[in-house]
C-alpha cells in the first residue's frame, strides 16, 4: 500500500472533518467567490492527476511535470493514463475518488461524458481542475486552466494569411482544412481562431477548398473533425482527398492542421503524393511542437507549429492546488469565455508562441528540448 493509499484510507475513515470543509469551499464557490476555505495540509493531500492517452508526447510530458511538481511541493498524487478511452478514464476517476482524492487534476478525453462521475466527486467535495480541456455540462467543476485556445487558432490563419500575402490580394491557393476531434471542446475554439481569420478569403475567391470540405460556419467545425486527434486518419483522410481532387496536376497549396498530431499524417499523405520539401511544399500548420513535428519543420515538412509551453501549464495548476491547500483565493483571469453549459467556469489562460524552422532555438534555449533531441 503506497503512503497515498494508506492516507486515503485513514481519510476514508476519519473523512468527516475534511469533507466537510471541502463541502464548505464548494458552497462558497458556487455562490460565485474563487477563495476557498483550504483542504488541510499539503501532505494530507491526495491529487488524482487523469491524462488521456500515453500516445501523444505532449501528454506524457504534461503528467510527467506536473507530477514531479506536486510531488517536490510534499503532495501525494496518483497520475493515470487512459488510452483515449473513455470508460477507462471514468473507471480511472471513481478510483481516485473512492481512494479518497482531495483535488482532481482532468485532461478529459470525451468533455461531455464525465458529469455523473464529477456529480459523485462533488458528493466527496473534491475540488475538480480541468487541465487543458474544458468540462462540459456539468457544475461540478471549480477551475480550469489552458492556453488560449482561440488564440491558437488565431495564430495558425494568421501565419497562412501572411505567408500567402492575402492581405495584400494574392490568390487564388488551394487550401484543405482539417479540424480536431469533434469530443473535444478546444477543437471548437480552434478551428473558429483560424476560420474567423481565413474565411473572409474563402469568400473572396483568394482560398478555394477543391474537396469541397469548407464547413460553412464556424458551428460545423466537427463536419471535418478527425475523431481521437488520430494521425492515421488524418493521413487517409488527406490522401482522398488528393486522390479524388487532385487528379491531373492541380496542386495543394495550403493545409490548415489543427495540431501535430494531425500535421505528421498530412505530411506522410503529401510526402506519399510526390510533394517534396522545397518552394512549392504546400504551407502546412500545427501545434504543440512536438519532437517529431520540429524535426519535420527542420526538414522543409512541416511550415509551424503553434507551442504551448507545458511546464507553464503545470506551474500554474500546481500554483491554483497551492492556493485551494491553503485556502487563498484561486487566481484567474477570464471569467468569461468558458461556458461550460452550466456555468462559466473561472479560468487560467496561457499564452501560446508560433514556432517556424527559423525560431526552434527558442525550444532549445527555454530547455523545452536538448539540442541533441531536434539534432542541432
Ligand atoms: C490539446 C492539444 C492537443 C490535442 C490532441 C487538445 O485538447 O489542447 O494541445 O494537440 O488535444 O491531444
Amino acid at each position: 500500500m503506497s503512503q497515498a493509499w494508506k492516507k486515503s484510507a485513514i481519510a476514508m475513515v476519519a473523512a468527516g472533518a475534511l469533507v466537510g470543509s471541502l463541502a464548505a469551499c464548494s458552497t462558497e464557490r458556487d455562490a460565485g467567490s474563487e477563495s476557498t476555505e483550504g483542504a488541510g495540509t499539503v501532505e494530507e493531500t491526495l491529487v488524482g492527476i487523469a491524462m488521456p492517452t500515453k500516445s501523444l508526447e505532449r501528454w506524457n510530458r504534461d503528467g510527467a511535470h506536473l507530477e514531479e511538481l506536486l510531488g517536490e511541493a510534499g503532495f501525494e498524487t496518483s497520475l493515470q493514463y487512459a488510452d483515449n478511452k473513455v470508460d477507462q478514464q471514468i473507471t480511472q476517476l471513481e478510483n481516485m475518488i473512492n481512494q479518497g482524492a482531495d483535488i482532481l487534476v482532468i485532461a478529459s478525453i470525451d468533455g461531455t461524458a464525465l458529469a455523473p462521475t464529477l456529480e459523485q466527486a462533488a458528493e466527496a467535495g473534491i475540488t475538480v481542475i480541468a487541465y487543458d480541456r474544458l468540462i462540459n455540462d456539468t457544475p461540478n467543476v471549480d477551475y480550469y486552466a489552458t492556453f488560449d485556445n482561440y488564440g491558437v487558432g488565431t495564430m495558425q490563419g494568421e501565419f497562412i494569411a501572411e505567408t500567402l500575402d492575402l492581405a495584400g490580394g494574392a490568390g487564388p491557393f488551394n487550401l484543405e482544412p482539417f479540424a480536431g476531434s469533434p469530443d473535444d471542446n478546444n477543437a471548437k475554439f480552434f478551428f473558429a481562431g483560424a476560420w474567423d481569420v481565413l474565411s473572409e478569403y474563402v469568400d473572396s475567391g483568394q482560398l478555394v477548398v477543391p474537396s469541397g470540405k469548407a464547413p460553412a460556419s464556424n458551428d460545423d467545425w466537427q463536419s471535418i473533425g478527425v475523431q481521437g486527434w488520430s494521425s492515421d486518419t488524418a493521413q487517409s483522410e488527406m490522401e482522398n482527398r488528393l486522390n479524388s481532387f487532385y487528379a491531373g496536376g492541380t496542386k495543394v497549396d495550403v493545409v490548415l492542421s489543427p495540431n501535430d498530431s494531425l500535421a505528421l499524417g498530412i505530411a506522410q499523405a503529401l510526402e506519399g503524393n510526390g510533394y517534396a520539401p522545397g518552394p512549392d511544399y504546400p504551407v502546412l500548420t500545427g501545434q504543440d511542437a512536438d519532437q517529431a513535428n520540429v524535426l519535420n519543420m527542420i526538414a522543409g515538412k512541416q511550415s509551424m507549429s503553434v507551442w504551448k509551453d507545458t511546464r507553464t501549464l503545470g506551474d500554474q495548476v500546481a500554483t491554483m492546488i497551492q492556493q485551494i491547500v491553503d485556502g487563498e483565493t484561486v487566481e484567474v483571469n477570464d471569467e468569461e469565455t468558458y461556458d461550460n453549459g452550466v456555468k462559466v467556469v473561472p479560468t487560467y489562460l496561457l499564452p501560446p508562441q508560433v514556432i517556424t524552422p527559423e525560431n526552434v532555438d527558442v525550444l532549445t534555449e527555454s530547455g523545452f528540448y536538448a539540442a541533441e533531441d531536434l539534432g542541432l
